[in-house]
């Protein structure tokens, strides 16, 4: 059976040195494609992801009229125009869109369709089909949306998106930026302010970039407004490099004895990277450089050097929104550090690509490593020295995350893992495997 495959991953045979890039950011990127198509003219990007999320929201703008013209670059990366479809609005596709593995460009398109006069069946894979929807049909609805199903929290969804929409005012249940995105994009085209009102802060890269578009956009302490009606107007992004591919070199880094790597061209901004923090605080030897910024994202480099005797640590649940995509791969690194690490407040997980809490206690349980759901906390107790037991088969269980957490264990352990489903890290870093394995010579 093909998605049965396993894929064997040895130790690195020496530690990770040099410079390291990764591929661009996968929030940005998708923001990026879906505000030019947006947009009234042609806007310029570079540095976009090449990936099959970026490519499941490139495909969708192109049923809905947007012209795109991304070319692959030397470096890997996509960079061209997008012609958006400005105040014509999008054009009614004739078969429903299809969004693969991605949550945000299915999440994201909510938004973008709700303003306009048209019904666009919204469907995904098998993993997406089974992620709540509820979260941001609900406050669309308020708006003046209509989804059908009436009421069904999981896709297939069609949007019913309506030209007079109502700007509100939304307390969002939990910190989540695709629900934050949906609605303000909605409410781009309202007539007022809507604002939306977080737990705590989630990526911000909506507000940031909405600007550069021209919509007027105001975002502080948890809340985040923009100001409608309001036509996008072309712009220019280029996109830094994704922290939460980052987090896998800075982790390998901090467990493989000897290494020392700088990771360049990086986005900086502070929702995206608590994973530096938290191995801050589990002990590791980690510098941030900032060099500039791209549109209003900070940039940099991000260096981590091998450091022994890494301790466990507890990350508070106001932190969890700005390391949600690295739990797994943190929760691995508490695996190899002495003591108990807690991770607080972290039950979105159990509602991402697959339940992450339940893999990372099943998956780290294989490895022989105690780790335990506490209501919703998560709980890892620490091995210093930790052997990777002889024939191990980890499974991905098609989560890209989880993918390339499970193949960190084999890179940075003592024996092969093989992992199952290994190629699912085309969802947000193709080259991984590759570029570790440059990185290690
Ligand atoms: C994303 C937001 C996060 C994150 C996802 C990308 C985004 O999801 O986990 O990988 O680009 O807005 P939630 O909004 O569900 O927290």
């Amino acid at each position: 059976m093909s998605n049965e495959a396993k894929t064997v991953i040895s130790p690195l045979s020496s530690p990770l040195r040099g410079v390291a890039r990764v591929p661009g950011d996968k929030s940005i990127s998708h923001r990026a494609v879906l505000f030019s198509a947006m947009a009234e003219g042609t806007s310029q990007l570079s540095g976009v992801l090449d990936s099959d999320d970026v490519r499941s929201s490139i495909e969708a703008v192109r049923a809905l009229g947007a012209e795109v013209d991304l070319q692959k670059q030397a470096d890997g990366s996509l960079a061209g125009t997008v012609c958006g479809w400005g105040a014509r609005g999008p054009a009614q596709p004739d078969a429903p869109l299809d969004c693969g593995n991605s949550g945000t460009t299915a999440r994201l398109l909510m938004g973008v369709l709700a303003p306009w006069d048209v019904r666009v069946e919204i469907t995904g894979d098998e993993s997406l089909r089974r992620r709540p929807m509820r979260r941001i049909t609900a406050p669309l609805m308020k708006m003046g949306a209509r989804f059908v199903p009436e009421g069904k929290e999981t896709l297939p969804l069609t949007v019913c998106g309506a030209r007079d929409l109502r700007a509100i005012s939304y307390d969002a249940p939990m910190a989540s930026a695709q629900l934050k995105t949906a609605v303000l994009l909605a409410g781009v085209f309202a007539h007022g302010t809507t604002t939306l009102v977080e737990p705590s802060p989630s990526r911000n890269h909506t507000e940031l970039m909405l600007p550069e578009f021209g919509v007027p956009t105001t975002a502080a302490n948890c809340t985040a407004s923009v100001t409608g009606p309001c036509l996008l107007k072309a712009s220019e992004v280029a996109v830094p490099g994704d922290p939460s591919s980052a987090a896998f070199i800075a982790c390998a880094a901090a467990l493989v004895r000897g290494s020392d790597i700088v990771i360049e061209d990086v986005s900086l901004n502070t929702a995206r990277i608590g994973f530096t923090r938290t191995l801050e605080r589990m002990g590791a030897d980690v510098t941030l450089r900032h060099k500039g910024a791209e549109g209003k994202e900070p940039f940099g480099s991000i260096s981590v050097r091998h450091v022994p005797n890494l301790h466990g640590c507890e990350v508070p649940a106001e932190k969890i929104a700005s390391i949600v995509d690295e739990v797994p791969v943190l929760a691995l690194v508490a695996a190899h550090a002495r003591g108990v690490t807690v991770f607080r407040e972290v039950g979105e997980l159990r509602v991402k690509e697959t339940d992450r809490l339940a893999a990372v206690v099943e998956g780290l349980a294989l490895l022989g490593v105690d780790a335990w759901e506490d209501g919703n906390d998560l709980f890892v107790e620490g091995q210093p020295g930790l052997r990777v037991p002889s024939g191990l088969v980890l499974d991905s269980k098609c989560d890209h995350r989880l993918a390339m957490t499970w193949a960190l264990a084999g890179l940075a352990g003592s024996a092969p893992v093989a992992v199952k489903n290994f190629d699912s890290v085309k969802i947000s870093y193709p080259q991984f495997l590759s570029d570790m394995q440059r990185l290690a010579q």
